[in-house]
């Protein structure tokens, strides 16, 4: 028998779109009503801690009211169907990947779901509500704020990513728009290490013309059609 393919899956915002949640930057999306500056760097924190709590604690609420759909459940079923060597990394803060049943994925811009004390980096599960005052309880500072990844921070696991880009026979992007970095360079290092690239999204990306393949639609029909291809 030959080894299973090892396949690379990247979702952004636009997967979990058709389940309610804003994405960053279409016409009312995220980013047309808030500053990156403001509310997405360790300098907006810094400035007004208040005011990232409450854009935080707002996606959080969101993010818990939604639920996940088809697109999420049939990567689901993809790394159940245990067939190929799958890796899901998302952009996304939110839990719908979790909550539609896959069993492993990689947060690489953190998590909603998580608290991280500015001070000493200790980790824990984050409040429905959460506020820089809230004490550390590893050292009790009131330094507390969401488990993200801000602009000038580094991403999460990334060794692993790149090490699976390296092995992996096809990469597939999911609903994002090739803007941030350096997710947007992983169609590039799959495709240099060997892979094969597909890209499935609502509209043409930024990055479209470097996938070996691309299609246009909601993740809702794209995703599961793919997986079904690949199950069949
Ligand atoms: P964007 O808002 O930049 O892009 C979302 C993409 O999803 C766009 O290309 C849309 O065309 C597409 N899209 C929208 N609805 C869709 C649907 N129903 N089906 C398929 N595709 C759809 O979001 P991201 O690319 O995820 O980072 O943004 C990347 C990062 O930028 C985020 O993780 C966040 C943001 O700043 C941080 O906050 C660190």
């Amino acid at each position: 028998m030959s080894a299973p393919q090892k396949i690379v899956v990247l979702t952004g915002a636009g997967i979990s779109a058709e389940s309610g949640i804003a994405t960053f930057r279409a016409a009312d999306g995220l980013w047309e009503q808030h500053r990156i500056e403001d509310v997405a760097t360790p300098e907006g924190f810094a400035r007004d801690p208040a005011l990232v709590h409450r854009f935080y604690n707002a996606r959080r609420a969101a993010a818990a009211s939604a639920a996940p759909n088809a697109a999420h459940k049939a990567l689901a079923r993809l790394q159940a169907a245990g067939r190929h060597d799958l890796l899901i990394v998302t952009q996304n803060v939110d839990d719908l990947h979790e909550r539609g049943g896959a069993s492993s994925v990689l947060h690489m811009h953190g998590s909603l779901a998580g608290a991280l004390c500015a001070d000493c980096g200790h980790r824990w599960p984050a409040p429905a509500v959460m506020a820089q005052e809230d004490p550390c309880p590893a050292c009790h500072a009131a330094a507390t704020r969401p488990d993200i990844v801000w602009f000038g921070e580094i991403p999460y696991h990334m060794d692993r990513i790149w090490g699976a880009l390296r092995e992996a026979d096809l990469f597939v992007s999911i609903g994002t728009s090739g803007q941030v970095y350096p997710a947007a360079a992983f169609a590039q290092d799959a495709a240099r290490a060997g892979a094969q690239t597909l890209e499935l999204n609502l509209d043409p990306s930024a990055l479209t013309a470097e996938f070996d393949e691309a299609r246009q639609g909601p993740a809702t029909r794209l995703v599961p059609a793919w997986v079904d291809s690949l199950l069949a």
